[in-house]
């Protein structure tokens, strides 16, 4: 303080601020440039007012600023004037240029004020800014190059050539910044359009905004500006693509999506919103295709058929709401799918043919089929089994024919399928019947169910009696397999065949005319025809063999003892026989045959019983014991020969037997024939006599030769036995069936022999072998 009294030694005596308005008498400026680094030295206040440095404090020397703040301090010992803080002149003095700071300095004793100027030069310390970092801008795209908009300006708080001196743009693509002054010369800047805008190419420039102050070096600030592009109608709409092309199967359901078609419009809003629509007004195409008018989409309505229409073009146009419109052509191609069954047309058909008929054409038919490429290729076939092939003739043409001559009686009747199958995928088909009846041709004779039939009729049958039927098919159809019989001429031209047998030409039953008689014709073999009525006729053969069945009609004959006889036969035995002397023997025939005319004997009626006994399967007549004196001389027999026929027949026969004593004895006619046999030769008698008893002896030895023969033989046949069949042929009957012949290979004959006035009779054997 000591210090600062002593430098302004007046300063103290003059702190009246009356005094300080007279002595302000001259005026000092200083310069210092703003943001001066404190304690710089302003200047020197003890050389300027011309006091030493003692003086200045001893005059205590001190600054008085108008503001009451101390940017300065005096250095009392060297006089210097020294910055105590940094001078912002922004802050001093804002925009008043130039920047003034006033002072006095004041000595006391005397008192003195010295007036002074600090002026505050500007430093380009502070940057232009922007009162908004962005600014926005719409700007219609058809304005015109030059027209000029104006912008927001910044602010430098510097002032002079450091205040803003020039704005500029970047990027210039489309405008360019005019830097205007205003009255009071601040600058602000335009925006210039040089080039046309276009909102399709660009929507929305980005421009930054330069401000540029005078300093040195220069410092910017800058802003961002954005400019909306605002859109006006001036894109027509422009399809994607100038064509399109589609392909779409035919069965595609309803509904289906075909191809979507798309127009840009680079516009916005109403100007940029297309709407789609035919361009035609054609009815095929609107009524088959539905164009969705906001998404484009084509879609089917209506089926489609491949077969009718192949492809569509469908002009399509895309408006926006201005009425601006492009135009696009889609060309939709059908795409075959075999959905066409082939079809069969039958040109002509045969539905019979005879069967014998060489190779024939039975049919004649087209085939078509609607589809394209594979889906149109047909075969066509018919089924293995039958004798009938397809042979192709003209372009999709074919001919069924006959493989060879058909035969009606194995199969009279064909089905035939014709297919006819495409090579689409998946595979159709079409199937056609036809039915070819094969007709008949008398081909086949009649045949009969057997070769020979064998018939049997039991004789005595009454006239016109069926006796049997042949019967004969013929396996053709209609009259070729109408069938009538008829009897052929016989064989053998002696048999009276007309009057035997006769048929019914239609049913072929044969019925016997008259009646039959076995014993007369036992069979007769007739040929029966069978012909159809074809033309020509055919015919068969067969052969009826008729046997007449034997009735028991017949009666046993006894051809010895002649029963008839007027003169009846007496036997002759000697009393000196012995017991089983054959007396005689009883030959009896049989018309019949079989068991009808096995025959047995039976001794009905004796003089004198036990006396004599008949052998029943023979017929023999002996002597049951020996002869005595005490028994008469005549002695009647009667024998019954019977047949084994059902009812049985028979017949009786009287034997006349004379005992005598030894052949010597004469002969004793018996009353009744005793006038026949009066005339009778002795010699002849005698004769008689011997005859029968040789014959007898032979008889006995024949039949006993015979027998051991026939036990031989059918023992060599048959390994042993008698071959009489036991149950068959009962041991006492004879068998003399067949036309008088004994059986058993012997035969009886029997002559007669008539002599003058007797008869006489005997039997002579024959042996058969
Ligand atoms: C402003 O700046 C532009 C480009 O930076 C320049 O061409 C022009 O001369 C300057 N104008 C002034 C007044 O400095
Ligand atoms: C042919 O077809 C008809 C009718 O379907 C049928 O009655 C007949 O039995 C068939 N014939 C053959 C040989 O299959
Ligand atoms: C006795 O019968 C036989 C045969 O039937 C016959 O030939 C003969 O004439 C008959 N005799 C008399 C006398 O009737």
């Amino acid at each position: 303080m000591e210090a600062e009294e002593e430098r302004f030694p007046r300063l103290r005596q003059v702190l009246l601020f009356v005094l300080l308005a007279h002595s302000c008498a001259e005026q000092e400026v200083y310069r210092i440039a703003e943001e001066t680094e404190s304690g710089s030295f302003v200047a020197n206040l003890a050389k300027d007012i011309g006091l030493g440095v003692k003086e200045l404090s001893w005059r205590r020397a001190r600054i008085i600023f108008n503001d009451d703040k101390k940017h300065f301090q005096l250095n009392l010992q060297t006089g210097d004037l020294q910055i105590n803080e940094k001078l912002d002149r922004e802050e001093l003095c804002g925009s008043t240029e130039p920047c003034v700071l006033q002072f006095q300095v004041l000595l006391e004793e005397p008192l003195e004020v010295y007036r002074y100027k600090l002026l505050v030069s500007d430093i380009n310390d502070n940057s232009p800014v922007f009162p908004e970092s962005e600014m926005i801008l719409k700007i219609m795209e058809n304005t015109l190059p030059g027209t000029v908009f104006p912008l927001k300006n910044a602010q430098d708080l510097d002032v002079g050539i450091n205040n803003i001196q020039n704005y500029t743009i970047y990027p210039n693509s489309h405008f360019h910044v005019l830097t205007r002054n205003s009255g009071e010369g601040r600058k602000y800047p335009e925006l210039v359009l040089d080039k046309a805008l276009d909102r399709e190419e660009q929507p929305e420039l980005r421009l930054t905004l330069l401000a540029v102050d005078g300093g040195v070096p220069p410092k910017t600030g800058t802003a961002l500006v954005l400019i909306d592009v605002l859109d006006i109608n001036d894109n027509a709409p422009e399809f994607v693509q100038p064509l399109y092309r589609a392909q779409i199967l035919e069965n595609s359901p309803l509904g289906s999506l075909i191809v979507t078609v798309s127009a840009r419009d680079l516009d916005t809003g109403t100007n940029g919103k297309v709407f789609y629509s035919f361009f035609y007004g054609d009815e095929e195409i609107s009524r088959t295709f539905a164009l969705n008018e906001l998404t484009g989409e084509i879609k089917i309505i209506r089926e489609l058929d491949f077969e009718k229409i192949m492809s569509y073009e469908l002009d399509i146009k895309a408006s926006d709401g201005a009425g601006l419109s492009g135009k696009c052509t889609v060309i939709i191609e059908v795409v075959d799918i075999n959905d066409n069954t082939p079809e069969l047309t039958m040109a002509s058909l045969i539905s019979s043919i005879p069967e014998n008929s060489p190779e024939t054409t039975i049919a004649l038919f087209s085939i078509q089929d609607r589809d394209s490429g594979e889906n149109g290729r047909m075969f066509c076939s018919i089924q293995e089994d039958v004798p009938f092939t397809l042979k192709p003739s003209l372009e999709n043409f074919y001919k069924l024919v006959t493989e060879g001559a058909l035969d009606r009686e194995s199969q009279a009747e064909y089905n035939i399928t014709i297919t006819v199958s495409d090579l689409g995928t998946p595979r159709l088909q079409t199937q056609h019947t036809i039915t070819v009846t094969v007709s008949d041709v008398n081909d086949n004779a009649p045949a009969f169910s057997q070769t020979t039939y064998t018939l049997r009729v039991r004789e005595n049958n009454s006239p016109a009696l069926h006796i049997g039927t042949v019967s004969a098919t013929d396996r053709d159809a209609g009259a070729n397999a109408q069938v009538t019989y008829s009897l052929l001429p016989p064989r053998d031209p002696q048999l009276p065949l007309a009057s035997l047998v006769s048929i019914n030409a239609d049913n072929g039953q044969l019925f016997a005319l008259r009646s039959l008689d076995y014993e007369a014709l036992q069979a007769f073999e007739v040929r029966v025809g069978a012909a159809d009525r074809g033309s020509p006729a055919l015919s068969s053969q067969a052969l009826v063999r008729v046997l007449v069945l034997d009735d028991n009609d017949n009666a046993p004959f006894v051809l010895y003892p002649l029963q008839n006889g007027s003169a009846p036969c007496t036997e002759l035995v000697p009393r000196a026989a012995e017991a089983g002397y054959l007396v005689t023997k009883v030959v009896a025939v049989d018309g019949d045959s079989g068991q009808n005319a096995w025959l047995s004997f039976q001794l009905l009626k004796a003089t004198e019983p036990g006396l004599f006994g008949v052998w029943a399967h023979n017929g023999e007549v002996r002597t049951a014991r020996l002869l005595s004196e005490r028994d008469a001389v005549r002695h009647r027999l009667l024998v019954l020969v019977k047949d084994n026929g059902e009812p049985p027949l028979s017949a009786s026969v009287t034997l006349h037997v004379l005992l005598v004593d030894g052949f010597s004895q004469p002969y004793l006619p018996l009353p009744d024939v005793a006038a026949a046999e009066a005339r009778a030769d002795p010699l002849t008698v005698y004769l008689v006599i011997a005859l029968a008893s040789v014959s007898s002896l032979f008889l006995c030895s024949a039949l006993a030769f015979v027998a051991v023969r026939l036990c031989r033989r059918s023992g060599a046949a048959s390994g042993g036995g008698c071959a009489v069949p036991e149950g068959h042929f009962p041991g006492h009957l004879v068998d003399v069936s067949g036309a008088g012949t004994l059986s058993q290979s012997y035969q009886y004959e029997v002559y007669r022999e008539e002599s003058g006035t007797k008869e006489f009779k005997f039997l002579k054997s024959v042996a058969f072998t």
